[in-house]
């Protein structure tokens, strides 16, 4: 009897401690998605102890599906994306990626570092815009599934080789997300290079709190901790100006809905078709960027230590895009809050500075976390 009590605990035991590898294995799924240029694309599926979905794929390092409650607890998919691989590759070049090496526009393709000047691919009009057509949001990553973790975390990797697109240095590149069980996407980036060079990098997803594909975001209500913006010329690139956002259509330091002023007769509203603008962090709270959307509920924050963030609305989408569930992606359905440094950076020293030497690693996190209220 004694030995048939024994076995049997032990046999318990056993099943309890597969089921815990089986649950612990389950938090990140990783599955083939299809393949570029040689390499395999997969498809890495996070769920938190909330029960919610956060996909990501090592296609440009990217976000591609977010399921998050609404205030009554029914769950939609928040973010940009594609169902297939193939719609990926078709479809626009940057939803949810990882942008780099120079994120947003540099004039004229051109800058100078050390006397040296440095040519880059012209992609948007006159200018290099996201590193170019062959940047960080095309090629595959490498993909590190970190044990022992809190978290769903998922590591991208990429070795970017020197002169890559124009830049000089060879630099490794790290993307981690984390999917906390507090329903916050943390990321974090880490550069290396062996040659001075300059970068900007972020992550470029679109968000609509109804849920991708249901309607507009110009009802969503944004806040933006920054005192000052950088204007722009029709080209979308930096005049220098870093103009204060009081008394203009640029002052979200309280809450505004996005469309409420979009159609003023405002130089920089004009430029932009509507906002594509820098906003300079003040950096003086915890939470730098902030969106509610009262239909759903749904609240989403930005904390960051970047010194700025792009905030586009969607100026440029036309619903030719058809993401997730065969929606089509109309104009200004989807808004992005990408931080990071200000475009065009290496021909403007009064800007922060996005040099980097060899020796140095940039480190930087951004946080998008999700709630109701
Ligand atoms: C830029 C937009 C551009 C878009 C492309 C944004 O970062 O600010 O001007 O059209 O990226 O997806």
């Amino acid at each position: 009897m004694k030995k048939i009590n024994q076995t049997l605990i032990l046999l318990t035991a056993a099943l309890l401690l597969a089921g815990c590898n089986q649950a612990k294995k389950e938090i990140v799924k990783k599955e083939l998605f299809g393949t570029y240029k040689g390499g395999e694309v997969y498809l890495l599926t996070l769920t938190n102890k909330a029960g919610n979905v956060l996909k990501l794929t090592n296609f440009g390092a990217r976000i591609t599906w977010l399921e998050v409650p609404d205030k009554d607890g029914k769950k939609d998919n928040i973010t940009f994306g594609f169902d297939t691989f193939d719609g990926m590759i078709a479809g626009d070049r940057y939803y949810g990626a990882v942008v780099g090496r120079y994120a947003n526009r540099i004039a004229k393709g051109k800058f100078t570092l050390d006397g040296v000047e440095y040519s880059l691919p012209i992609n948007n009009g006159p200018n290099s815009l996201h590193g170019g057509p062959e940047g960080w949001h095309s090629v595959a990553w490498n993909t590190e599934i970190p044990e022992k973790t809190e978290y769903p975390t998922v590591r991208f990797t990429y070795k970017s080789p020197d002169m890559e697109a124009g830049y000089p240095g060879n630099m490794n590149v790290e993307a981690t997300y984390t999917w906390t069980d507090n329903n916050e996407i943390i990321i974090d980036y880490a550069l290396t290079t062996d040659k001075k060079t300059v970068f900007n990098i972020t992550n470029h997803a679109y968000f609509n709190l109804h849920g991708a594909g249901n309607g507009d975001i110009l009802d969503h209500q944004l806040v933006i901790k920054a005192s000052k913006f950088v204007p722009v010329d029709t080209f979308l690139i930096p005049t220098g100006e870093m103009r204060p956002v009081a008394g203009s259509p640029f002052d979200f330091t309280t809450p505004h809905t996005v469309g409420e002023r979009i159609g003023e007769a405002y130089d920089q509203l004009i430029y932009g078709g509507g906002y594509d603008h820098t906003f300079i962090f003040d950096n003086a709270e915890e939470v730098d960027a902030a969106v509610y959307e009262p239909v759903s509920g749904r609240f989403m924050e930005v904390i960051s230590d970047q010194p700025g963030v792009q905030f586009y609305c969607g100026n440029f989408l036309n619903g030719t895009m058809i993401g997730h569930g065969g929606k089509p992606y109309v104009y200004r359905s989807g808004l992005c809050l990408e931080t990071g440094h200000y475009p065009d950076s290496p021909n403007h020293p009064e800007f922060p500075s996005t040099v980097l030497n060899p020796g140095d690693t940039f480190k930087s996190r951004t946080i998008y976390r999700f709630s109701v209220k």
